[in-house]
C-alpha cells in the first residue's frame, strides 16, 4: 500500500515535512483550497511553492478549489507526480484533465462523500487516479464516513467496466482502524492528522501499509 501524507493540520509545516523526508512515505499530500469550493482557505502558490525547501519527495497535489484552470500550471511546476482536480468544479473538467496532461504530470479526479458517482463516468478512461473523499473535504481531523467502503467498491467496478488502469487514493479520516475497513482495496491512503499528530511518523505510517 502507497502512503501520502497530507499537511494540512500541520502545527509546524517546516519541521514536519522536515521529519516526513526522513521516512519512507510515498508522496506528500499538498491539499489546497480556495474559500469558495471549502470554506477554509489554504496558504498563495507564493508560499505553497516553499515546501521543496523542506521535501524531496514526490506530490500528490489535492485541489479543492471552485476553478482549477489558473492553479494548474502554477502545481505542475513543482515535484509533482499526481495533480487532482474535482468532479464538482465549475469549469469543464476534460479540459482541466488534458490540461494537466499537457505538462507531462498524472492526472487525478477527486469526488465528495454526497456526489453521485455518475459525475466520475465520463473521464475514466482519461484519469491515472480517481481519489475518493472520505469526508466532506475542508479541514483535517474528521471522522471517517463508513459508507466509503461501498463507493469504493462501486468505483472499482466502473473502472474495471472500461478496463481503466487507474489507480484508487481514498482521502480524510484514515487511520489504522479504518485501514481496516478499507482493506487492500485502494492503492493509495492519504493521511493527515493520525501521522502529523503522532509521537513517530514512521511508525505511524508503517500502521498504514
Ligand atoms: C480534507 C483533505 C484531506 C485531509 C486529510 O479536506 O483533503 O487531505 O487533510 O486529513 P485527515 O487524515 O486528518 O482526515
Ligand atoms: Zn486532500
Amino acid at each position: 500500500m502507497k502512503i501520502s501524507t497530507s499537511f494540512l493540520s500541520s502545527k509546524n509545516i517546516p519541521r514536519d515535512l522536515t521529519i516526513l523526508n526522513d521516512t519512507d512515505v510515498d508522496y506528500i499530500h499538498v491539499d489546497v483550497m480556495d474559500g469558495k469550493f471549502v470554506k477554509n482557505k489554504t496558504m498563495p502558490f507564493k508560499e505553497m511553492k516553499n515546501i521543496y525547501k523542506f521535501t524531496s519527495k514526490r506530490l500528490d497535489v489535492h485541489l479543492m478549489v471552485a476553478k482549477p484552470y489558473k492553479y494548474i500550471k502554477n502545481y505542475a511546476s513543482l515535484n509533482t507526480e499526481y495533480l487532482t482536480i474535482h468532479a464538482e468544479v465549475e469549469e469543464d473538467v476534460g479540459d482541466l484533465l488534458n490540461l494537466i496532461k499537457s505538462y507531462g504530470i498524472k492526472c487525478g479526479l477527486s469526488i465528495k462523500p454526497t456526489s453521485d458517482l455518475e459525475l466520475l463516468r465520463p473521464y475514466l478512461s482519461q484519469v491515472d487516479l480517481i481519489l475518493v473523499m472520505a469526508v466532506e473535504p475542508g479541514q483535517g481531523g474528521q471522522e471517517f464516513l463508513p459508507d466509503t467502503v461501498e463507493r469504493i467498491k462501486q468505483i472499482k467496478k466502473m473502472l474495471k467496466d472500461v478496463k481503466s488502469k487507474a489507480l484508487l487514493s481514498v482521502d480524510g479520516g484514515i487511520n489504522a482502524d479504518t485501514k481496516k475497513l478499507i482493506g487492500t482495496a485502494v492503492d493509495i491512503l492519504v493521511s493527515g492528522s493520525y501521522v502529523t499528530n503522532s509521537n513517530n511518523f514512521q511508525d505511524a505510517i508503517d500502521t498504514l501499509r
